[in-house]
């Protein structure tokens, strides 16, 4: 069964139209079919090179490439802490070791309910507030182990991702999140 209604490949081709190439929307397709399915498997990527027009061989090296694009399933919640060099200088190798021990899963991997994925990621432009976790595509900046392990242990409670301490300092973050 095709990932997308004929609708969704109608808005591609209008996509396509303004890009000028076919070719030229690889990327915005590929993060449509993670979106809907988690991650990009074999029959996606056939799919991709459909509507891209592109050989399915140019489509496995873009979703290779790019670490943001996942060729197996990760967890409901990824979390991702960056150990690059801002966040190493601010603790982060220790951050990433505390939160792998306490997921008990390596890096790229799934925790048995599917609940949660680790990854270790080079920089994720959040410098400023080293040391970072992602989860999903939420931010936690300035975080320490035990702030870390909260989250963790809220998500897995709740299911939700906390609000990161930083929204609070500024009010107009605040706001927007709780819209
Ligand atoms: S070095 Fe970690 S976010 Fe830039």
């Amino acid at each position: 069964m095709p990932i997308f209604s004929e609708q969704e490949v109608q808005e591609f081709a209008e996509l396509q139209k303004r890009y000028g190439a076919p070719a030229a929307t690889v990327l915005p397709v590929l993060w449509r079919i993670q979106e809907k399915m988690g991650w990009i498997d074999d029959s996606a990527m056939e799919e991709a090179a459909a509507i891209c027009q592109v050989p399915k061989s140019h489509i496995q090296g873009v979703v290779s490439f790019y670490t943001m694009f996942f060729d197996k399933p990760m967890g409901r919640f990824h979390v991702q802490v960056c150990t690059n060099v801002s966040c190493m200088l601010h603790g982060s190798e220790k951050l990433y070791n505390d939160v792998k021990g306490k997921l008990g899963i390596p890096n790229h991997g799934r925790t048995e309910d599917g609940m949660f994925s680790l990854e270790e990621v080079e920089c994720m432009g959040a410098c400023g507030g080293a040391p970072m976790m992602a989860v999903n595509e939420r931010f936690y900046e300035k975080i320490s182990t035990d702030e870390a392990f909260t989250i963790i242990d809220q998500v897995g409670a709740s299911g939700n991702l906390p609000t990161p301490k930083f929204f609070s300092q500024l009010p107009e973050l605040s706001e927007a999140t709780n819209r």
